[in-house]
């Protein structure tokens, strides 16, 4: 990638770095020398990825961090591990995500889309955000989709126990990922850490795979028109390692253009208070004072 501000001695952090646009990015960017540690919640297949990405981008730096982060004691345990082990973070990308077409609840009692989409992004930011701050200049990238324009924030209803519709509550945890991105920025503004997220495309990947409904009949049967997990992951890996984006923070890519998303982002009170009620569903007392 032209611009790609030197990667070597950098230190990144990938979510769900298993399978799609996670392994992906894993691949091109410790391809362009960086160390890179991806997350997964199987031992088996996170270290089948470690292979992969090891052998794809000729670089050896590439290691594991388990977590099912549905658990929040294991996002903390994830955090914890990761600082028992680095002392520096330079980009974070909260890329693990999941599609449910049947409402589910984790362990801790939260329906699982929001549980793992935004929570454990919002709750794994924030537990490394000292790390960030010390790493400045330092980046958190969140990958989003542009199935945000089916979300709705209902602060009464926002684990959809009155009514669950896989799209739109896929779409709601999507305009999250958007709104903290958003608020982090806000937050961060004057430390040099950035944040942005982004839409990846529609992209060949596991998602949905194992779930049933009419809505992801439909959505396979465009499997063949969609992106490869690379070219998926192109926008990331620019917000991750491009010096054209240094600086910038508080925005919404697609294709590396930023993009407008869908009204609510905007909403800052909205926003507020998305940020204190994923404080109080994740124990999390605000790390990352208003400026
Ligand atoms: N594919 C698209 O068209 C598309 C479009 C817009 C946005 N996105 C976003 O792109 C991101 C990556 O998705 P993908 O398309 O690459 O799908 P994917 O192939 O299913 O990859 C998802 C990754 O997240 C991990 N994950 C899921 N649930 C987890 C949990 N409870 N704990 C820990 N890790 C978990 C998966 O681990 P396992 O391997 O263990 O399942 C996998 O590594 C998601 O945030 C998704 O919303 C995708």
């Amino acid at each position: 990638m032209e611009n790609a501000s030197g990667m070597d001695g950098k230190l990144v952090l990938i979510t769900g770095g298993t399978s799609g646009i996670g392994k992906a990015a894993a691949k091109i960017i410790a391809g362009m020398g960086a160390e890179v540690i991806v997350t997964a919640r199987s031992q088996q297949k996170g270290e089948a990825a470690l292979e992969e990405i090891r052998s794809e981008s000729g670089n050896d730096r590439v290691s594991l961090l388990l977590a099912d982060l549905a658990a929040q004691a294991e996002v903390r345990r994830l955090a914890k591990e990761f600082r028992a082990s680095h002392a520096r973070l330079d980009v974070l990308v909260n890329n693990a995500g999941l599609y449910k077409a049947r409402r589910t609840e984790t362990p801790d009692g939260i329906e699982m889309t929001l549980a793992v989409n935004h929570l454990a992004p919002f709750l794994l930011t924030n537990l490394l955000l000292d790390l960030l701050e010390k790493s400045a200049p330092s980046r958190v990238i969140n990958v989003s989709s542009e199935a945000e324009r089916w979300g709705k924030i209902d602060l009464d209803d926002l684990q959809s126990e009155r009514r669950y519709r896989g799209f739109p509550v896929y779409g709601k945890s999507k305009l999250a990922n958007i709104m903290f991105t958003i608020e982090l920025a806000e937050r961060l503004r004057g430390t040099s850490v950035t944040a942005n997220c982004m839409h990846p495309g529609s992209v060949n990947t596991n998602m949905g795979r194992s779930e049933r409904g009419v809505g992801i009949l439909l959505f396979r049967t465009f499997k063949p028109f969609m992106r490869s997990p690379e070219r998926g992951a192109d926008t990331l890996v620019y917000l991750a390692v491009s010096s054209e984006v240094e600086g910038r923070t508080g925005e919404y890519f697609i294709d590396r253009e930023v993009a407008t998303p869908s009204g609510e982002a905007y909403d800052g009170t909205l926003r507020e208070k998305l940020w204190e009620a994923s404080e109080e569903l994740t124990g999390l007392k605000g790390v990352a004072a208003k400026q």
